[in-house]
């Protein structure tokens, strides 16, 4: 039975930075481990600090003073606690067997990162929940840095949710290859009052004014009032923020994709245009990292290639796409051409391909079509169990989508109104 969870109240806490709590505390850190959490790179600490080899609590209070400050993955007032409370201890790191060509976890994506070994996989592709949007089933509470705990996606204030993406991509770049890439699908939310949802087709049965439930007969609300500085109705721009902090923490922006859907819900609202798109961040380690656009070309529409009649053979960051049509149990699946044209991009046979919020596993069919090994992780055995069955029937499938150039009559997707 899926958990009740509490409505969410964007209400900014009222919370300062104490620096004189942190005077003649003695501790020693290294500048890598210091640079993600303040958010500047080792050529700028050393720039701020000079040319230390390591740095005392007075260098890291010197760097959040810097007016180049901005918050990555904890907040100003708790890094230096952070950082003391760090344990110099290494965690147990092993790499799934993946001798049946994919493993699927059934753990916390932040645990289970912690769990690999540094630079083990390849490429990192993945939707994540949105901010406030869904209700997912086998929701967990994760323990975050900044000391809050809560589901990832069904935090209070859209500033949680960036600052736990941030954490989640941190782990990310330490168990990146250096010529690795990660792709991370993220939609934007809007600040409203309105009902959480388990999925699209719900959202549209409402608009449809089929849902009779009043408003305090829904199982989760999110409210609008009480944040810092975001008003009712207003777009919360996570998507860009989440970007910068990536950038802070090390890895290269290399492209902020536009998923372009060929076809979205419709929208009530009255006073704004509908939203009909969706980001993915391609960030990677390495200014040139292993990436060949010309498969582009040779990929089946199905896995990637061109959506004709919608796209040419210029591959640009304006992808358009359609929505998938969710229909085996789960509500905010992404269309497998999606990670099919990221893992192509990005990796040859044999690499290692990681998703950690896996949901159905249309990630692990792409790979496993295109002769990659996989790994899948989520928090509901549920999920976990359509995504098995899927991969189970890729791998018989695969000899079904070859690699190979597809010219006009090129079957796309139906494109679904309930995507
Ligand atoms: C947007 S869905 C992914 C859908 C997937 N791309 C697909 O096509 O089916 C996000 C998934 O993240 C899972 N999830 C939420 N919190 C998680 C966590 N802390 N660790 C791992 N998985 C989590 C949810 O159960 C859900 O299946």
């Amino acid at each position: 039975m899926s958990r009740k969870l509490p409505d969410i109240k964007p209400q900014t806490p009222v919370s300062s930075f104490d620096r004189t709590s942190f005077r003649g505390v003695y501790k020693r850190f290294s500048i890598e481990e210091v640079a993600p959490a303040v958010g500047f790179s080792p050529t700028f600490i050393r720039k701020v600090i000079g040319n230390k080899s390591s740095l005392s609590v007075d260098d890291v209070l010197s760097l959040l003073d810097q007016d180049a400050f901005s918050e990555t993955y904890i907040p100003r007032s708790k890094i230096v606690e952070y950082l003391l409370s760090q344990s110099s201890d290494p965690y147990v790191e092993v790499l799934p067997d993946l001798s049946g060509e994919y493993a699927l976890e059934e753990q916390d994506s932040l645990s289970f990162l912690r769990s690999l070994p540094p630079r083990s996989v390849q490429c990192v592709v993945t939707s994540t929940p949105y901010w406030g949007l869904r209700l997912y089933k086998g929701a967990v509470d994760t323990d975050w840095a900044d000391g809050e705990s809560s589901p990832y996606g069904h935090e209070q204030t859209p500033e949680s949710f960036i600052r736990h993406t941030s954490e989640i991509l941190r782990e990310i770049h330490r168990v990146l290859k250096e010529d690795g890439s990660v792709w991370w699908n993220v939609m934007d939310s809007f600040n409203t009052r309105t009902q959480i949802r388990g999925n699209a087709v719900e959202a549209l049965r409402a608009m449809q004014g089929k849902d009779k439930r009043k408003w305090s007969e829904h199982d989760c609300r999110r409210y609008s009032a009480g944040h810092a500085y975001l008003k009712d109705g207003e777009q919360c721009l996570i998507p860009s923020r989440i970007a910068e902090r990536a950038s802070r923490m090390g890895f290269f922006v290399k492209t902020v994709i536009t998923w372009a859907k060929t076809s979205t819900l419709p929208e009530p609202q009255n006073s704004r245009v509908s939203r009909n798109l969706e980001y993915v961040l391609h960030l990677t380690k390495v200014r040139t990292p292993k990436f060949s656009k010309k498969v582009y070309r040779k990929l089946p529409a199905a896995l990637g290639g061109r959506n004709n009649g919608w796209e040419t053979d210029k591959l640009s960051d304006v992808w358009t796409l359609p929505t998938s049509n969710g229909r085996d149990g789960h509500g905010a699946q992404f269309p497998i051409a999606l990670p099919g044209r990221c893992i192509a991009l990005s990796t040859e046979e044999g690499d290692v391909v990681l998703d950690p919020f896996v949901g159905a596993g249309n990630s692990g069919v792409a790979a496993l079509a295109l002769n990659r090994c996989f790994i899948g992780v989520d928090v509901s055995a549920e999920y976990l169990e359509t995504a098995r069955r899927k991969l189970e029937a890729a791998k018989v499938d695969r000899d079904k989508l070859p690699l190979e150039e597809v010219p006009e009559a090129v079957e796309t997707e139906t494109p679904d109104p309930l995507g």
